[in-house]
């Protein structure tokens, strides 16, 4: 099976990732048709410019995935359930932040209201849902492709929302294949970075010497990956044969960075920059968690307000490195024909990006 002659309705194709997966779908196959089911359709003409001229090919339809039905009107709701057959779902609420009742009423309730509308779809051949790596949450070693041992513990409620939501597909009944990919970093290995995330902002913070330590070891692995594999892959596996009930890491695995090494390579490459190297700014020690909140709780306690607000908004994502995990690949690998890219390969590259999205010129332009 693929998406050939499909008609494909895909959710969160203004995001990041969605917008890419859309556009890849509709370039591989010419006839293929699209539903994108949009929150506000004033901001979808933006959308569908990015897209390029396969743009064309795409009909939005106003809906919210945190209302039952999505909020469709009864016209798009009969047409879908007559045209679609295959749906991508990338919809989420991306804010690690955000208290896990919030995350869950788009990442979990939106999941559910998906599945409840889509059941009755009559051409409908395949759920393609786009999870994440770390619904592991802080699982520690080799994590496999599959539900695997339950995991009671997550760093944040985006990711314990996420593991809800694959549950939910996983007990569906319906032909479904999972994506979860790690964090996406830079659009290709190129190393451009259109989507700023908690990664960057983690770097920014270390770059400006305001965190003295972060939990993790040496030897912790980074797994993180770029756009165009992620992409590539959802666009080219989402509707194919052999993957029915598949889970499939689009991770790097064993190419992650290990911490020690990637923040050597991260304080070299600042250094190079002789303003940066004067200010003596030392790489962050690494510490096991439990003297991690000892720190954020210190800084709680006496730091400034920029400090507090730092430490916090690492808080929702740095403990993760305390939990050191490999991702399993082997479905993923088999069915695209190759590992991810290796970290190594492209970190230094998006570092080289983001120093000139940091540069003061490039600030002052914008
Ligand atoms: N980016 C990564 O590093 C990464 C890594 C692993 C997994 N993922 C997964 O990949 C998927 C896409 O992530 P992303 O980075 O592209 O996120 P994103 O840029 O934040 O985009 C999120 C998309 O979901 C839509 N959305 C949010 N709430 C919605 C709602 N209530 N109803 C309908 N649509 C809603 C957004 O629409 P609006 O434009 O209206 O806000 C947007 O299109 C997510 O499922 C995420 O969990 C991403």
């Amino acid at each position: 099976m693929s998406a050939r002659g499909s008609t494909v309705f895909v959710t969160g194709a203004t995001g990041y990732v969605g917008g890419d997966v859309l556009r890849r779908m509709l370039e591989r196959d010419h006839d293929v048709h699209a539903y994108a089911l949009v929150r506000d359709l004033e901001r979808w003409p933006a959308a569908a410019a990015r897209l390029g001229a396969v743009g064309a090919r795409v009909t939005a339809v106003a809906g919210d995935v945190a209302q039952p039905g999505l909020g469709l009107t009864g016209d798009a709701r009969a047409r879908l359930a007559e045209e679609a057959s295959v749906v991508v779902h990338l919809a989420a609420d991306t804010t690690f932040s955000r208290p896990l009742a919030e995350a869950r009423q788009t990442n979990l309730d939106g999941t559910r209201h998906l599945l409840d509308l889509i059941a009755g779809w009559h051409q409908l051949r395949r759920l393609a849902h786009v999870s994440t790596a770390f619904v592991a949450g802080c699982r520690t070693g080799a994590v496999p492709e599959d539900a695997g041992r339950p995991t009671t513990d997550w760093v944040n409620g985006y990711e314990q929302s996420k593991h809800e939501a694959e549950s939910l597909v996983r007990s569906s009944g319906l032909d479904w294949v999972i994506f979860r990919p790690s964090t996406i970093v830079c659009d290709s290995p190129v190393g451009a970075v259109s989507q700023v995330n908690a990664v960057h902002r983690a770097l920014r913070v270390y770059h400006h010497g305001l965190a003295a330590m972060m939990p993790g070891t040496e030897s912790s692995p980074v797994d993180v990956v770029t756009l165009d594999y992620v992409a590539g892959a959802v666009a080219r596996l989402a509707a194919s044969d052999g993957l029915r009930g598949a889970t499939l890491h689009l991770c790097a695995g064993r190419g992650a960075y290990p911490l020690g090494a990637l923040l050597d390579a991260t304080y070299a490459a600042w250094a190079r920059d002789a303003g940066w190297s004067r200010r003596g700014i030392p790489r962050p020690a690494l510490t096991d968690l439990a003297t991690y909140r000892l720190f954020e709780r210190s800084i709680e306690e006496t730091g400034d307000e920029r400090l507090r607000r730092v430490t916090r908004s690492l808080s929702h994502f740095v403990p993760q490195l305390a939990a050191p995990k490999t991702f399993d690949t082997t479905t993923a690998d088999a069915a695209l024909g190759g590992p991810a890219p290796v970290v190594e390969s492209f970190w230094p590259r998006m570092l080289a990006s983001l120093a000139d999205a940091w540069s003061p010129t490039a600030r002052a332009a914008a």
